[in-house]
């Protein structure tokens, strides 16, 4: 198992066999010294900085009825909001007072913002903040979708192709999603020149060790800027409410996976990570993650952006989770910076 670690250290890159034989063989000792190299390349490139992207969740209507998710549009139980374009300001204005330079915008497929719309808000960020990164995370659109709000001034673009197996998709997401779509879109967005993150969450509903090696190669050859991956957390008010969560131990042993087969990606500690362990960031950090998303969004609107249940952070002020985040950084030697934090992987 080590020679396998070692193997994609070196080559950056596994079979599907080996990839499969790894994670299914995974022991906490093998993860230790998985870790251990990972920590060693992470420093490498980008030290001990850990940059922060203020995440803001500005809606939470969705066409789409993915099964895991608490916005899904069958959930008639989610109390749904918009932010207007001023409340969206207002929170890059707090955010950037505490030192954020990356906004996300991130919200479910909301036909109330057509690309005019979301032009327009790109375009007054970008005025306001020029020095400050975007980050646009609105799900499945047209190539021409993209490339305009490319062009109003978004930067990056996080669509997690959730897994790439085409059977597997189909049971986490309503006929008419595909795999493939997903895929192509992100094909498209790196075509429209954004910085790309995809992503899956660890132990979804039926996922295997196969699905997970096919999620590896996936992602290998699209080369993305970012990944971003969390456990599967179950809602109350979906389909899958009674399947049980991805672990910690698995969720960190792919963040150290990916930092080995992609050594300059941006891997964040995600919330959902947080909310499965207490200390869930922090060992995300621990097993290679560079990243951290605190929230900005008012928090007046923050528990109705539940995607599962138990999320953290739903009743704290931006600058409470920020500090929350800096102590928590610091606690294992970690340093939050101020900075747009681009990926060193062109
Ligand atoms: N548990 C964990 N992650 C989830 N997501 C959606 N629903 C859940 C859930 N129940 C993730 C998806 C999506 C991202 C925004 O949140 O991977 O891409
Ligand atoms: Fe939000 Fe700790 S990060 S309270």
């Amino acid at each position: 198992m080590k020679e396998l670690i070692d193997k994609l250290q070196e080559s950056k890159a596994l079979s599907k066999h080996e990839w499969t034989v790894l994670i299914e063989g995974r022991s906490p000792e093998l993860a230790e010294y998985l870790f251990r190299q990972a920590r060693s390349v992470r420093h490498r490139y980008y030290g001990r900085d850990v940059y922060v992207r203020g995440l803001i969740e500005f809606t939470n209507y969705c066409k789409n009825d993915c099964l895991y998710c608490g916005i899904r549009k069958s959930n008639l139980k989610a109390s749904r909001y918009r932010l207007s374009k001023e409340e969206i300001l207002s929170c890059c204005k707090t955010g950037y007072s505490l030192g954020f330079r990356t906004f996300v915008l991130q919200g479910g497929e909301d036909a109330g913002y057509d690309d005019a719309r979301l032009c327009d808000i790109i375009s007054a960020i970008k005025t306001g903040w020029p020095d400050c990164a975007i980050t646009l995370s609105v799900g499945e659109r047209s190539y021409d979708s993209y490339k305009a709000l490319r062009d109003a001034g978004a930067d990056r673009y996080l669509l997690r192709h959730e897994t790439y197996d085409a059977e597997h998709y189909a049971k986490l997401h309503p006929p008419l999603l595909k795999a493939a779509d997903r895929q192509d879109c992100l094909w498209n967005l790196k075509k429209a020149g954004y910085q790309v993150g995809t992503g899956f969450m660890v132990g979804s509903p039926y996922q295997t060790a196969g699905h997970l090696a096919e999620d590896m190669m996936f992602i290998k050859e699209l080369d993305p800027q970012m990944v971003g991956i969390g456990p599967f957390i179950p809602h109350h008010d979906t389909p899958f409410a009674g399947q049980p969560s991805g672990t910690l131990e698995l969720t960190l042993f792919m963040l150290g996976l990916l930092r080995l087969m992609i050594p300059k990606v941006l891997l964040p500690a995600t919330t959902a990570l947080g909310t499965i362990h207490p200390q869930g960031r922090e060992l995300g950090i621990q097993a290679g993650a560079n990243v951290v998303m605190p929230n900005l969004s008012p928090t007046s609107v923050r528990k109705d952006y539940a995607l599962y249940d138990n999320k953290i952070c739903t009743g704290d002020e931006a600058a409470e989770c920020r500090n929350c985040l800096e102590r928590r950084m610091e606690s294992i030697g970690y340093h939050v910076v101020t900075a747009r934090g681009d990926s060193l992987n062109k």
